[in-house]
């Protein structure tokens, strides 16, 4: 386990933890927390030792967004010369999976850094939303981009327009959230869920990470040459032989991610 002050770290089969660690602010994004976010999710890009990621919170919340009393005086100028959002721009290109596991509410920023994982799970009652516009702003971290991508024009502008919380069910029906579970269950059904990803080869994980991010926001032709290309090179790794030996052997593969 790892303490900075802002989160807690740790890797448990083969699965890197997150835990958002501000409850005093219910757990507010400051520069600093997106940064050792970021700065973690990287190294263990980089490990052999972790195959799938989990960014949670507490019990009681995911987060209630960026933090405002950071950004309270900013202005634009000061905003472009720290370009902040390049730092989420990285998160797109972490690699390996990454799970949202999200109890309570999941606002603003939160909600965004939600959004750019792969999957989430989320208690039945857990709160969805944008509430920036109550503040005089706008989601500036892919939050109108990814939710209306999501769930299409009308849906994302209501959401965004007035500020309102979406429930975890309706996220579901949306495309928003993978599984909702009991409010206590929800770490244990992402780590659960982690798990299974972890134990899958790690090439094929993460080739069809690649893919399926390309299929959205790329042309459907231009996305499937990029399929085929990942598809051919998997057939490159020793895990290809392994898992098709294995089963004409009929015995369970062991992969190695090479
Ligand atoms: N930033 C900084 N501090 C925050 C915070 C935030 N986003 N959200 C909550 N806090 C702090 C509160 O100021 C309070 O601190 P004190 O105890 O020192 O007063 C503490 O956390 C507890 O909060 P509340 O007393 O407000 O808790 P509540 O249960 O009554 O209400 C809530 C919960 C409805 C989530 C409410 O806290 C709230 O509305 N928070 C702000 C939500 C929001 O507007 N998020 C969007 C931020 S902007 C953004 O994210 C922009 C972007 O994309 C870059």
């Amino acid at each position: 386990m790892s303490n900075t002050t802002t989160i807690k770290t740790w890797v448990e089969d083969h699965v890197g933890v997150i835990q958002l660690n501000r409850p005093k602010v219910l757990n507010a994004l400051n520069r600093q927390m997106v940064s050792e976010i970021l700065e973690t999710m990287e190294a263990w890009d980089r490990d052999d030792d972790v195959a799938a990621m989990i960014v949670t919170g507490n019990s009681k919340v995911f987060a209630a967004g960026a933090d405002i009393a950071e950004m309270a005086e900013d202005d634009s100028i000061s905003l472009e010369l720290l370009n902040q959002f390049t730092e989420w721009d990285r998160l797109a290109w972490v690699k390996k999976p990454i799970i949202a596991a999200v109890n309570g509410y999941c606002l603003g920023g939160a909600f965004e850094l939600a959004l750019s994982c792969d999957l989430m799970v989320a208690a039945e009652n857990a709160q969805f939303g944008f509430p920036e516009i109550n503040l005089g702003v706008m989601p500036g971290a892919g939050g109108t981009v990814r939710l209306t991508k999501l769930m299409g024009r009308a849906k994302a502008l209501e959401w965004l327009w007035t500020g309102d919380y979406m429930t975890a069910e309706f996220a579901k029906e949306n495309g928003v959230v993978n599984r909702t579970v009991a409010p206590e269950l929800v770490f244990e059904e992402a780590m659960k869920l982690a798990r299974k990803i972890a134990n899958q080869a790690p090439l094929s994980v993460r080739m069809i990470k690649e893919a399926v991010n390309k299929s959205v926001d790329h042309s459907i032709y231009d996305a499937m040459q990029f399929e085929r290309k990942n598809f051919y090179m998997l057939f490159s790794s020793e895990d290809q032989k392994e898992g098709m030996r294995a089963f004409v052997e009929k015995r369970n593969p062991q992969f190695k991610g090479k």
